[in-house]
């Protein structure tokens, strides 16, 4: 089972507690661990966090330089584990913009767990579904143009096959914190038959419980494809 997250709520909880953003955004990376931590629990295989949108950077900057500060610190820290755990990352979204050191630490931490097959988890840093869907254009267009792949070769399949999440399940459900009901850009065209849970808990406050909750809610639905009856366990 494949589940993405829309962490938000990270500023709100700090500032209801007279606390700078940041502080909510640290919180907010513990809680990724505990999150990770219980997966196996329920099964999920694979999960996609929603860490930082090509919006993002449109915060002040000192919230972006506090969010990098701790993306980098997330990376070091948590490297060993992860190689260990047999979990593969992967990183999805425009990596360009992003500091260098911070990228020479993503490529690294990808080649260091590509054989990786216990656990999934794609972390999107500089995602936006638009964005993703341009970016592939663009390399289906350059495929095109060298004679790579012909104009009838363009289908859904092939189209999937040049985003970010080239070879992996679309997500089955996908979790939205902080009481907002919207994508915002996440994961636009995997998103199509994901089924929708949303919380009101501020990220940072979002339990184990509250996952198994989402999760138990996505069991009990009946999932048709637009189509047919669908049976969930095909899934875990
Ligand atoms: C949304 O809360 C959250 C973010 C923009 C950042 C998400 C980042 C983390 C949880 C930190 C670490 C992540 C990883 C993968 C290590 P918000 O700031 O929009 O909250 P608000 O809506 O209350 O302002």
């Amino acid at each position: 089972m494949h589940i993405g997250i829309i962490m938000d709520g990270n500023g709100r909880w700090a500032a209801d507690k007279g606390w700078p953003r940041s502080f909510g955004h640290r919180a907010g990376a513990k809680k990724v661990s505990e999150i990770i931590k219980y997966c196996p629990e329920l099964k999920v295989k694979t999960l996609t966090l929603y860490a930082f949108s090509t919006e993002n950077w449109k915060r002040a900057a000192h919230e972006v330089s506090s969010l990098m500060r701790l993306f980098r610190g997330y990376l070091q820290t948590k490297y060993l584990e992860v190689v260990k755990n047999n979990i593969k990352v992967k990183f999805l979204g425009d990596t360009n913009p992003l500091p260098k050191d911070i990228l020479l630490q993503m490529k690294k931490l990808e080649t260091d767990t590509n054989k990786n097959n216990g656990f999934f988890l794609n972390i999107a840093l500089n995602y936006g579904g638009r964005n993703e869907i341009i970016r592939s254009t663009k390399k289906i267009a350059k495929d095109l143009l060298s004679d790579k792949i012909s104009v009838n070769d363009i289908n859904e399949t092939l189209f999937s096959s040049y985003l970010d999440t080239s070879d992996q399940k679309d997500p089955d459900l996908i979790i939205r914190t902080a009481g907002e009901m919207r994508l915002s850009n996440f994961l636009l065209w995997q998103s199509v038959y994901s089924e929708l849970y949303f919380s009101n808990k501020m990220w940072p406050e979002f339990t184990t419980q509250d996952f198994e909750m989402a999760v138990n809610s996505f069991r009990q639905r009946n999932r048709k494809f637009g189509h047919k009856e669908y049976d969930f366990k095909k899934f875990v």
